[in-house]
C-alpha cells in the first residue's frame, strides 16, 4: 500500500496550500530534498598512541578507544580505511618518565608520534591524510599545553609563557613534518604558534606540509575523558614546594565560552599567520560559532566531536535512555549542517561500520 491508495476528501482546511508535510510524506522524498549529507570523507578518527609493542589499553572513561602502540596502531588504520575514513588524528601519550617542565620530549624523533608516521606512511603511503597533535600538555609533568614561568608581579599562581612555549611548538611541528605528516595541528591556544610554525616548517624544507589550526577552541569541561585517556590534565606536579602553584585550569589561553565575537578574531588570526584549515572545538555546544565562522572564511573548517561528547553519548545510550544509533547520526549531522567540512569523532569508524549514518 502507497499513500496514492488512500486519495484524499477534499481538504477541509481550505486556504491551507502551503503545506511542508509534503516533502516529508514518504523516505524517497525526504532524502530527495534532505540537504545536508555526511559521507566518509567528512569524518576524521583521532587515536593515542604509545610507546612500545603489543600495548592496548582500554580508556575507561572512552568506551571503544585504547591507547595503543604503533604495532597495535596499523591495523586499526587499515580498518579506517576499509570503512573509508581517509584522515586520522594522531595523540602521543608518552611515558611519565619522558615528561618534564620544559616538554623535552615534544620533539623526540623516536616518540609515538613520529613513530607511527613512519610506519603509517611505509605502510599506507599516501592513501591516509595524517594529521598530528601539536601541543605540550602530554609532555609536560605539569599538564599544561605550554611552559610554565614564574608570574611578573607577585602572584599566587605560575603563568604560561606564551613565546617560550611558542619555540617548543615550532620543533614539535618539525619533528612530525620530518616523520611524514600531512598536517600538523596546534591545540595550545599560544597567541602566533601558527606564524612560528609555519616559518619553522618552511626553514626546515616542508613547505608543503600544513597547519590545521585548532584556532577557536574553548576551555570546556568536555575534555575531560580525553585528559584520562592522554594523561593531560593540568595542574600536577611541578611547582616549588613553597612556591606559587600550578593553574589547575586553561583559562588563560583556551577561549572563554561565553564568546563568540572572539572567535572570528582567532579564526582571522590564525588565516592570517598562514593556517590552511580551521578548527572549531569542542563542537556541539558551539554550533552557532561554527555557523558565524562559516561565512567568514574560505578556509575548510573541521570541528571536534570531543571526548566529553562522546562519552555522554554513550553513557545515555548504555544507560537506555536514547537510541545511540540516531543520537549519534543527528549529532554528527547537525555539526555538518552547520558548517563543517570535516568532522572529527571518536565514532567515525563504528558508526560507518553499524550503518548509522545512512
Ligand atoms: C591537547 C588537546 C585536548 C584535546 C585535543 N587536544 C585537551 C585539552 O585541551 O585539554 C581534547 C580532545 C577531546 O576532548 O576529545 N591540548
Amino acid at each position: 500500500m502507497t499513500r496514492h491508495d488512500a486519495r484524499h476528501a477534499p481538504d477541509a482546511q481550505a486556504g491551507l496550500t502551503k503545506r511542508p508535510r509534503r516533502a516529508r510524506a514518504t523516505r524517497a522524498l525526504r532524502d530527495l530534498t534532505a540537504e545536508t549529507d555526511v559521507l566518509p570523507r567528512h569524518l576524521a578518527l583521532p587515536h593515542f598512541v604509545r610507546p612500545g609493542r603489543g600495548i592496548e589499553e582500554a580508556v575507561a572513561s572512552l568506551p571503544g578507544v585504547s591507547r595503543v602502540s604503533v604495532d597495535m596502531l596499523l591495523p586499526r588504520l587499515e580498518r579506517q580505511l576499509r570503512a573509508g575514513v581517509r584522515t586520522a588524528l594522531l595523540f602521543g601519550v608518552p611515558d611519565d618518565a619522558d615528561k618534564d617542565g620544559g616538554a623535552r620530549s615534544a620533539d623526540d624523533a623516536a616518540g609515538p608520534v613520529p613513530s607511527a608516521l613512519r610506519a603509517a606512511r611505509e605502510a599506507f603511503g599516501d592513501d591516509l591524510v595524517l594529521v598530528t597533535d601539536v601541543c605540550l600538555c602530554a609532555h609536560t609533568d605539569h599538564g599544561h599545553c605550554g611552559v610554565l614561568v614564574r608570574p611578573r608581579a607577585h602572584g599566587s599562581e605560575l603563568v604560561v609563557d606564551n613565546d617560550r612555549s611558542l619555540e617548543r611548538l615550532a620543533a614539535m611541528a618539525a619533528a612530525h613534518a620530518e616523520a611524514g605528516a600531512d598536517l600538523v595541528s596546534p591545540s595550545d591556544m599560544m597567541d602566533g604558534r601558527v606564524a612560528t610554525i609555519r616559518a619553522r616548517l618552511d626553514a626546515a624544507g616542508f613547505s608543503s606540509v600544513g597547519i590545521l589550526s585548532y584556532a577557536v577552541k574553548y576551555a570546556s569541561a568536555f575534555y575531560g575523558p580525553f585528559r584520562d585517556a592522554a594523561g593531560s590534565a593540568p595542574g600536577g606536579a611541578a611547582a616549588a614546594p613553597d612556591g606559587p602553584a600550578a593553574p589547575t585550569t586553561r583559562e588563560t589561553y583556551q577561549m572563554d565560552p561565553r564568546n563568540a565575537r572572539e572567535a572570528l578574531r582567532e579564526a582571522a588570526l590564525d588565516e592570517a599567520e598562514g593556517a590552511d584549515m580551521l578548527m572549531v572545538k569542542p563542537a556541539l555546544a558551539y554550533l552557532d560559532v561554527l555557523a558565524r565562522l562559516r561565512p567568514t572564511t574560505t578556509l575548510p573548517l573541521v570541528a571536534y566531536q570531543v571526548s566529553g561528547e562522546y562519552a555522554m553519548l554513550k553513557a545515555a545510550a548504555a544507560a537506555g535512555v536514547l537510541d545511540e544509533a540516531s543520537a549519534m547520526r543527528e549529532t554528527i549531522t547537525a555539526i555538518r549542517r552547520a558548517g563543517a567540512d570535516l568532522i572529527v569523532t571518536y565514532a567515525a569508524v563504528e558508526a560507518l561500520e553499524r550503518g548509522w549514518l545512512r
